[in-house]
């Protein structure tokens, strides 16, 4: 069955550029993104890949493994990742899965037949410390992905996974929040001591809590 959100992350050994992974004790206690291109040697997964190894810090930051994957031997991962270097101008500084018997890929249903049925699309993958899948997004091959939009929304699940809210359309850290519309105003005076202005009753606005 396809994999859905709040759903434990397959586990897995596979072989990377930086030796076999065990991936949940690879995990440890981290958040996750897992994401798969189609092919070695192409030209939007080499920017992709650029993108994530700049990104690096940022990822670090928040506590979060980033880790690669596509469907070919991981001596084309390593050719690839000199490429990647001289293009970019930034070494792969995280781990790439060299899934040539794409055991990893039909785990996580990262082969879709319609739209090509041997490479793997663009999938994202926000694994949470407690191994569970708190995101997932499917790109076609065709579109690279944001990556400041996944830092954006493991911003918002970091954060979530603390306080009673949720956030709103294009949030980004440090704006509004909304506070979790289950809660009651008695409750919500008790956890918000910046208070809060209620638009509507089910529509009420905080400060960020964790600033
Ligand atoms: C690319 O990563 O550049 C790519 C891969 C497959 C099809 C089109 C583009």
């Amino acid at each position: 069955m396809a994999i859905q959100l709040g759903d434990v992350a397959p586990d897995f050994v596979q072989e990377t550029t930086e030796g076999p992974i065990h991936f949940h004790e690879w995990i440890g206690d981290s958040w996750v993104v897992l994401f798969s291109h189609p092919k070695d040697f192409t030209p939007v997964c080499t920017t992709e890949l650029g993108a994530v190894a700049r990104l690096k810090p940022e990822f670090d930051k928040r506590n979060v493994k980033v880790i690669g994957l596509s469907v070919d031997p991981v001596e084309d991962h390593r050719g690839w990742a000199k490429d990647i270097e001289e293009t970019q101008g930034v070494a792969l500084n995280f781990p790439l899965i060299a899934d040539a018997d794409r055991k990893v890929a039909t785990l996580y249903g990262m082969i879709h037949p319609n739209a090509d049925d041997t490479f793997t699309v663009r999938s994202v993958f926000i694994i949470g410390p407690d191994k569970k899948v708190k995101l997932m997004l499917t790109y076609p091959a065709s579109t690279g992905r944001n990556f400041a939009e996944i830092l954006r929304v493991i911003d918002s699940l970091q954060l979530t996974a603390n306080y009673k809210v949720a956030t709103p359309a294009d949030w980004k850290d440090g704006e509004d929040c909304i506070v979790l519309p289950s809660l009651s105003n008695e409750e919500a005076d008790k956890l918000f001591p910046k208070g809060y202005r209620a638009l509507k009753p089910y529509l009420r606005l905080t400060p960020q809590p964790n600033k």
